[in-house]
């Protein structure tokens, strides 16, 4: 082997190595899963709250700003290919089954791949699934802390240098009422039909005078 290819070839292993030490890079994900979904199915601690995100079109928006909707909020990331896609399209189906009621619901799906997920990006994915889903991305420490305020668990699986990476995330659909106030949840893998079963009572009970 010659000395430039050698150095070539070291330089290489040097590179993925670090690679690989930076992986699993997201620290501020300090949780484990476990941990999390223990907080969130027994609600030991507060859920939801406050967030300033970025939708689809580049807009600022905040939770204030989604008042007097019933919010259905999912986290992921357009490049996963099991969990975001199901469970986008069964909140889609629920709003579209609930009829005149769904237009009370207001879809949002929330990055965890800010990097990658740019409202550009964003804007052609919730697209795919229903034309009032809004698409929400942010900087880092906005998806940190909305994702925190929600109890999110979610790792990159891939090293961090790879330029599409996959992650593990946790895939609950979060109720929030129309004052801001978080309801509770939808396990993952809910289909379409059963959100409808838990939300047309709510829904029909906002609309009554
Ligand atoms: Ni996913």
């Amino acid at each position: 082997m010659s000395k430039l290819l050698l150095s070539a070839f070291v330089g290489g292993i040097l590179v993925s190595a670090a690679g690989w030490l930076l992986w699993p890079v997201p620290r501020e994900q300090e949780r484990t899963a476990a941990e999390l979904m223990d907080v969130v199915m027994w609600g030991r601690e507060p859920i939801g709250g406050p967030f300033t995100l970025i939708d689809h079109n580049g807009q600022r928006r905040t939770d204030a700003g989604f008042r007097g909707k019933l919010l259905l909020i999912y986290f992921g990331f357009t490049f996963c290919s099991d969990s975001c896609p199901t469970d986008l399209q069964a909140i889609a189906g629920a709003v579209d089954k609930l009829g005149p009621l769904g237009e009370a619901v207001q879809p949002l799906f929330i990055t965890v791949n800010p990097e990658l997920d740019t409202p550009e990006q964003l804007k052609s994915y919730v697209a795919l699934f229903h034309p009032r889903m809004i698409g929400l991305t942010g900087d880092r420490k906005q998806i940190r802390d909305v994702t925190r305020a929600y109890k999110v668990y979610f790792a990159k699986t891939t090293p961090a240098i790879r330029a599409d990476p996959s992650f593990d995330h946790g895939a609950l659909v979060y109720l929030v009422d129309i004052d801001g106030q978080y309801i509770g949840f939808f396990p993952p893998g809910t289909p379409a039909h059963r959100m409808v079963e838990v939300l047309r009572p709510k829904l029909a009970a906002l609309t009554q005078p």
